[in-house]
């Protein structure tokens, strides 16, 4: 799992399933934000942990309709030309993907028009690299604003877990 969250301890979503996750056997959490505050991406262990993956999930706050910068970062220094695409080097072909994040606003604000939009670019990224896209899970609502917000949001994040899981082990 490649996560991103710049302020993990204040989390409900990710910090939930990131745990989930990492509870799991075989598995390994790659947290961002704590292996590179300064965004100096160590390119050489970054790749070699996607090559040492079967699947590979993005886990993540949506920020902006799309990912935080991190992970742009992350993404535009280690899917290398070479390495993830272009002179017969997919490195990463075949790799299962998973996009799985957590939204602020309500569902109503998401329909599927918009939920493809905003993940189009990775999963474009991921065809592009001939990986095994496997889907996109989200959860809404991940928010303390109002009173009841906060268990619900945690259901909601527990429920995504379970369905990562399942579609890992699928
Ligand atoms: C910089 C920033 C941008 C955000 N952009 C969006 C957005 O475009 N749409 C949305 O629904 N929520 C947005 N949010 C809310 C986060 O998606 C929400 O707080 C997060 O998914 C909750 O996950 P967490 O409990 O793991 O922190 C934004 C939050 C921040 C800090």
């Amino acid at each position: 799992m490649i996560l991103a969250h710049p302020n993990i301890e204040e989390s409900i979503g990710n910090k939930i399933i990131s745990n989930i996750i990492a509870q799991q056997k075989n598995t390994e959490v790659r947290h961002l934000d704590q292996l590179y505050p300064d965004f100096k991406i160590d390119i050489k262990t970054e790749q070699e942990a996607l090559l040492s993956a079967e699947t590979i999930v993005f886990q993540y706050p949506l920020f902006w309709y799309s990912t935080p910068a991190i992970l742009k970062e992350w993404i535009d220094q280690v899917f290398q030309y070479g390495f993830a695409f272009g002179a017969n080097s997919y490195n990463l072909e075949g790799k299962k993907i998973i996009l799985s994040f957590t939204i602020g606003s309500p569902t109503t604000d998401y329909p599927q028009d918009i939920i493809d939009k905003i993940t189009f670019h990775l999963k474009g990224l991921s065809q592009y690299c001939k990986m095994d896209f496997l889907g996109v899970l989200f959860c809404n609502d991940i928010n303390n604003y109002t009173d009841g917000a906060k268990e619900k949001a945690i259901d909601r994040s527990n429920s995504q877990a379970e369905k990562l899981i399942e579609l890992i082990n699928q």
